[in-house]
């Protein structure tokens, strides 16, 4: 028997001012998706950027339907909008935002278990770690690579 442990690394920062230009851009845009969630059954608001390897950004956010089930994630909607329009780009980061009524929640709002396999998945297909930076407005998460919020990732087919 061996025991085995896994760390997992990421930077907090308190304010978008100190991100690099390109992630506070992405951050920037992530906010302005939450504008066109449809959430009126949450009201929870959420946001996601994802940016391509030339830099190009895509913004999806989340979209409920009256058949639960049937709504979608932000992180979803943006990453198969970018995987179905720009299929043969790479995704080098994604960015997240989420709140009510028009104000960012203070902590960062972490993917749930199926966005972040779809991350997974987006992040091998691109052939290059993909960057998740989760934004709240007192502090901000970046996570170099999708590993580092889905351990022992799915890939085994
Ligand atoms: N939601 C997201 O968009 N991303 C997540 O990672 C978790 C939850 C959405 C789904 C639903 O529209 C609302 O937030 C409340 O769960």
């Amino acid at each position: 028997m061996t025991n085995k442990e896994i760390k997992i690394a990421y930077r907090e920062y308190e304010s978008v001012s100190q991100l690099d230009p390109e992630e506070k851009a992405l951050v920037e845009s992530a906010i302005e998706a939450m504008g066109s969630a449809y959430a009126p059954y949450s009201k929870f608001n959420v946001g996601a950027s994802v940016m391509l390897e030339d830099g190009e950004i895509i913004k999806g956010s989340n979209q409920e339907n009256a058949a639960y089930p049937s709504g979608l994630c932000a992180e979803r909607t943006a990453l198969f909008y970018a995987s179905a329009s720009r299929p043969e780009k790479a995704m080098k980061a994604i960015a997240i935002a989420a709140g009510q009524n028009g104000a960012l929640c203070p902590n960062p709002a972490t993917p749930c278990g199926a966005c972040r396999q779809v991350m997974a998945q987006y992040q091998t297909k691109s052939g290059r770690p993909m960057k998740v930076i989760l934004a709240g407005a007192e502090r901000i998460w970046v996570f170099d690579k999708v590993d580092d919020l889905l351990p022992l990732i799915f890939d085994s087919i």
